[in-house]
């Protein structure tokens, strides 16, 4: 069996003053009221699990107010859970101060390493603001496939970042050339650096994009219809004359003070029946869409693995039809582990939720029944 989370604690973590949450392998659901503290619960595991928060940029959000450090404690059981076999992981964050990260007490290498299985387990996210993803900008479908490739390869991570980087420095000289305070000269040297990363970034995402696409495809089959969904690569320079092209646009590049080809413009397109979603799709399309790309990330991961990543899925039931609701409750339901939210039990078949956990979230306490029934505490 795949890695699953066994427990978790959360201490200043949202609205979360001191929690802890046991969970089951299957299905586990969160049910509570409105800003009771689903979402954050369901942050919080993500965050354990990846050292990051996947649902703002301003990560400080998730200190609860007025404390100056939050903290997630997390038990993983690997493998077929034989005796010894757990993980206990830990995040440390304070805004301002390094993130300190624990396996077993001792300091993880890196944020990167941590979150690409070093913390025991992976994680395949969906929160509501995932829309995004098919009706956003390039940006949040890029951030979609770097995550995904980031929690497989660390060495993935550090080409996104150390590319990004190299962009910011690049497009920070060509306004000095712009302005006369820099030579042209000096513009090689950026260049280079920046098509090695960058080619790095395009080596990974092109070999994705397939398989990906398929896995697009079948996931859609079964959530949406019959039409055929795919995905396509959209290259500002393509990989081959990569180098050309950067050096071709260096003249308009010095004038607007910023790089236009690379890996950081690029799009990854979403088809359907060959019509681009992002563009054409209707709002229900687009929908089931954000969920199969979420599907597809979880079989990517156990392909390129050999195992299940935990599904963290947040209030995804509310805006699905019977069919579709009693679809995702089986396919959650035969996951290694689910963790997913909602305000109504009533999307769920008694039978089923007798074979799951459910847990009831108040006011940023926990209980689930079976808490008090002298299991093992974290
Ligand atoms: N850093 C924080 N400190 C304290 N409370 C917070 C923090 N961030 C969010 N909250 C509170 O968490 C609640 C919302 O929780 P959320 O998980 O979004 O609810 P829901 O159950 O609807 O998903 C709100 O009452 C909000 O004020
Ligand atoms: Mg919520």
């Amino acid at each position: 069996m795949s890695p699953h989370i066994r427990a978790l604690r959360l201490v200043n973590f949202r609205n979360y003053a001191d929690a802890t949450v046991l969970l089951s392998p299957g299905l586990n659901v969160i049910v509570g009221d409105n800003a009771q503290g689903k979402t954050n619960l369901l942050e919080a595991v993500s965050f354990a699990a990846t050292g990051s928060t996947p649902r703002t940029s301003t990560e400080s959000e998730v200190v609860r107010w007025p404390a100056e450090f939050a903290r997630t404690e997390m038990r993983v059981v690997l493998g077929d859970g034989a005796r010894g076999d757990e993980r206990a992981v830990a995040v440390g964050y304070a805004p301002g101060q390094r993130k300190r990260l624990t396996v077993d007490d001792v300091p993880a290498e890196s944020l990167s390493s941590y979150a690409a299985g070093g913390a025991g387990v992976r994680t395949v996210t969906f929160f509501p603001d995932d829309l995004r993803i098919v009706k956003g900008a390039p940006s949040d479908r890029r951030e979609y496939l770097d995550g995904l490739l980031s929690t497989l390869r660390p060495s993935y991570a550090r080409a996104v970042a150390e590319y990004a980087r190299a962009v910011q420095q690049r497009n920070q000289l060509l306004r000095r050339i712009r302005d006369g305070l820099s030579s042209g000269k000096t513009l090689q040297t950026w260049d280079t650096k920046v098509v090695d990363l960058g080619t790095r970034v395009l080596q990974g995402r092109a070999a994705a994009v397939g398989p990906l696409g398929d896995f697009f495809g079948s996931a859609m089959r079964a959530l949406y219809g019959s039409e055929k969904a795919g995905m396509g690569y959209s290259y500002s320079a393509p990989l081959e004359g990569y180098c050309e092209a950067l050096t071709e646009a260096r003249d308009a590049d010095v004038e607007r003070g910023t790089t236009s080809v690379g890996p950081h413009r690029d799009d990854l397109e979403l088809l359907l029946g060959g019509m681009d979603l992002t563009t054409y799709g209707s709002q229900g399309q687009q929908r089931l869409a954000t969920l199969a790309l979420k599907f597809a990330a979880r079989e990517y991961v156990r392909d390129a693995t050999g195992e299940d990543p935990v599904l963290l899925f947040d209030d995804v039931m509310s805006e699905l039809d019977g069919r579709r609701r009693e679809y995702l409750a089986e396919y959650f339901q035969e996951s290694t582990q689910a963790v997913i939210s909602t305000t109504n039990l009533e999307y769920f078949e008694e039978e089923l939720l007798s074979r799951s956990r459910v847990i009831r979230i108040s006011g940023g306490e926990i209980s689930s029944p079976a808490d008090s029934s002298g299991k093992r505490d974290v």
